[in-house]
């Protein structure tokens, strides 16, 4: 059984959600912010839906959280929004504590993608949004064609994105999905189970930016390379525990598959992400505070969830002199991220 279908999800009806079903899972994408609004693992008792969202288009764009979003051009924070490609400056909009972050003001989270189903098949359904990013949007050069598809193939999704670009550019994009996989109604994601596949994360400023500084895990409260709860982290010793108000730290991964996994503290489903990805930014929650009403009249407290955004490190053109992150003319952009669900029935 398989379906696919879209409704209405802004007030003037000019702005759609796209639903991809199987026999496992029931997927939602807004075609505003290519943002993933629900997934529901139809294989547990009861069907519960692991990521936090919102209502409609309009809440999406009321709030900043950045629930589900593709975010772009560029996730993670840049130094004071400013960067050189081929010895030219940019200024980019700055948004958070004087850096740029996930995109600028109006990132791609903000953007009405157009879409298209892809023809179904046996094994695999999948819908293809587009946008347009114009040069100089956001500060950034070049015009940027991106695609992001999601496909649902038995009980994987697995988001892809592609994009080129007209100038010598920055690519770096993620989805920023919250997860609990006990249900996005649960208030807590402490008592999930963590594994992490990294040899370092990145070390942040009192700004939350990363600089280059590296903190090596062995003996520190992220050494989620043995799974533990992420709770065992949150109320350890650590500076940059601090800093951050829990986790909120690039991971930097040791091998290029299967590097993350997660266990709702119920043991009902476990989650485990692969990437050809470089890394994660892992962040719990931190600045959710309960205010926020979201799907199901659910209010969402702080650390009620986690994000995995896998992505690569969006400062590093002012770390590396050979960044990964810029996309020259004549290339393309390609990254993958999928998460594979196991389900106690
Ligand atoms: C950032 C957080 C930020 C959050 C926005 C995360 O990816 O690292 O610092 O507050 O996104 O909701």
């Amino acid at each position: 059984m398989t379906k696919q279908e879209t409704v209405a999800f802004s007030k003037d009806g000019e702005i759609q959600k796209l639903i991809l079903e199987n026999s496992f899972l029931h997927v939602e994408v807004s075609a505003l912010g290519a943002t993933l609004v629900s997934l529901r693992l139809l294989k547990t008792k009861d069907q519960r839906d692991v990521v936090c969202g919102l209502n409609s288009a309009e809440e999406y764009l009321a709030h900043d959280k950045y629930f589900g979003a593709c975010v772009g051009r560029v996730a993670g924070r840049i130094d004071k929004g400013q960067f050189q490609i081929n010895g030219e400056q940019y200024s980019l909009a700055c948004n958070n504590n004087g850096n740029a972050l996930h995109g600028g003001i109006h990132g791609f989270n903000q953007q009405t993608f157009t879409y298209q189903f892809l023809p179904i098949n046996k094994e695999e359904l999948g819908v293809k949004l587009y946008y347009t990013s114009e040069d100089g949007e956001e500060g950034y050069p070049g015009t940027l064609a991106l695609e992001v598809t999601y496909f649902l193939s038995e009980n994987t999704l697995r988001i892809e994105y592609s994009a080129t670009t007209t100038k010598d550019t920055l690519v770096n994009l993620t989805n920023h999905s919250y997860f609990n996989l006990e249900g996005h109604a649960s208030e807590s994601v402490g008592n999930h189970i963590l594994q992490v596949e990294a040899k370092g994360l990145l070390k942040i400023d009192e700004d939350s930016c990363p600089r280059g500084a590296i903190l090596n895990l062995e003996g520190t409260p992220f050494d989620f390379r043995k799974a533990k709860s992420v709770n065992d982290c949150l109320h350890g010793n650590h500076e940059q525990l601090e800093l951050a108000r829990g986790i909120d730290h690039y991971f930097i991964f040791n091998k290029p598959s299967n590097q993350m996994k997660l266990q709702g503290g119920d043991k009902v489903c476990t989650m485990v992400v692969s990437t050809n990805q470089r890394g994660a930014n892992i962040y719990t929650a931190n600045y959710l505070d309960g205010q926020l009403v979201g799907k199901e009249n659910v209010a969402y407290p702080k650390q009620c969830a986690i994000c995995l955004e896998t992505q690569d490190l969006g400062n590093e053109v002012n770390i590396h002199e050979n960044p990964t992150t810029i996309l020259r003319v004549g290339d393309t952009y390609e990254a993958y991220t999928e998460f594979i669900f196991e389900v106690e029935e």
